[in-house]
């Protein structure tokens, strides 16, 4: 998507170095755009633990290209010991974060991918190949996520005689989240290439802010007219006819359609389904973790540190600045994500089309998987 005039993925190798994965660092914006080189796995591994990048579907790029540096980093001369040193390189990857799905799919796909292979050379070229096709289909699913959710926010502008549809979102499941478009994001996209007016609620989403600082930020360079609120407003603005629907993104939704995604989503949920408002869960198959049904009971949910509660981070007088929130000695709880059980959600978007939130038309869409 747009940084100012120029298109941007979240994840490529670097022009000059092709042994360079270059990421944008996610935890100055919005008030400064940074890029960031990642020599080695474990540069990759502190990238996505610490956040410098996030977002499931990035998360699932950021380990596929974790393994292609972890191919080039190896002093293994024979194709059994890279083999092995991959292994560990994939649980290293692995262990940065839990909730994310596509972080374990990935470094399977990668391991997968090179089981066969018999040289050290032909590895890394399977490497890179698979790394570049993780990162390519993410961004395809996301545009066809766009395309097929576009319908729905059609329908509603239509039947509002072409008057702004007001979405609200949680988080940021936005390109930022993803190698391009987004998952939530996608559709409101294509709405807005398409003439369609939309306007964003974007929940601001503590403890870490990723709605205020970085949904807002891509509206705002794609020119989409959005508001950002506190996390609490979402519930007064649906009593009083302000949201027309909901779309969220997801970082692990069961095979029963339950859908794992930053911790507030569900009271959103709750919230507009009590207010007969629609919630659309946008997300590309590989957000869906075929293992599991009861979402509430099977999807982990990460822990992060108090700090990221007691402290709060901004810009001040042009110097990014951290500050203390709480009193210093309280104890402070940060669970990530939360669940959203599949009664609550009217249907999820995904690359091949909309489904109702159940086993039968999820595994109805994807047959294979049955
Ligand atoms: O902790 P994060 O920022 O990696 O959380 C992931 C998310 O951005 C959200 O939960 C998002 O809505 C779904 S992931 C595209």
């Amino acid at each position: 998507m747009r940084v100012g005039n120029k298109h941007y993925r979240t994840i490529w190798l670097k022009e000059d170095n092709p042994k360079i994965v270059q990421i944008i660092d996610q935890r100055p914006l919005p008030h400064k755009f940074v890029l960031e080189d990642l020599a080695n796995t474990d540069e990759m591994a502190v990238a996505i633990k610490e956040m410098h990048l996030r977002g499931a579907g990035l998360i699932g790029a950021a380990a596929g290209y974790g393994m292609y540096l972890a191919g080039l980093e190896s002093k293994q001369s024979t194709a059994q010991g890279l083999l092995d040193y991959l292994k560990e390189a994939g649980e290293k990857l692995k262990a940065t974060r839990p909730t994310a799905v596509n972080l374990e799919w990935a470094v399977h796909r990668q391991l997968d991918a090179v089981q066969n292979a018999k040289s050290v050379e032909e590895i890394n070229k399977i490497l890179l190949d698979t790394a570049h096709a993780i990162a390519n289909e993410d961004a395809d699913y996301c545009k066809s996520i766009g395309e097929n959710g576009v319908a729905i926010i059609e329908k509603i502008s239509k039947a509002k005689n072409g008057d702004v549809v007001n979405i609200l979102t949680h988080c940021n499941a936005g390109w930022l989240a993803f190698v391009d478009y987004g998952s939530a994001t996608a559709p409101i996209y294509e709405a807005q290439k398409r003439g369609i007016k939309v306007h964003v609620w974007v929940d601001e989403t503590r403890p870490r802010n990723q709605g205020a600082r970085l949904t807002a930020w891509e509206l705002g360079e794609q020119g989409v007219a959005h508001t950002v609120i506190a996390d609490n407003v979402g519930g007064h603005l649906m009593q009083h006819g302000m949201v027309d629907m909901v779309i969220v993104g997801s970082d692990r939704t069961s095979r029963c359609g339950d859908v794992g995604n930053k911790i507030g989503t569900y009271l959103k949920a709750a919230a507009a389904k009590d207010n007969s408002i629609p919630f659309y869960a946008a997300l590309p198959s590989s957000t869906i973790d075929w293992e599991i049904c009861d979402g509430v009971k099977e999807i982990p949910i990460e822990e992060r540190g108090s700090e990221e509660v007691k402290y709060i981070a901004g810009m001040h007088n042009g110097e990014l600045k951290t500050v203390l929130l709480t009193p210093e000695k309280s104890a402070a709880a940060n669970y990530s994500f939360d669940v959203t059980p599949s009664r609550l959600v009217t249907a999820i978007i995904t690359e091949r089309g909309v489904m109702d939130a159940n086993e039968e038309a999820i595994i109805g869409l994807y047959p294979e998987r049955q």
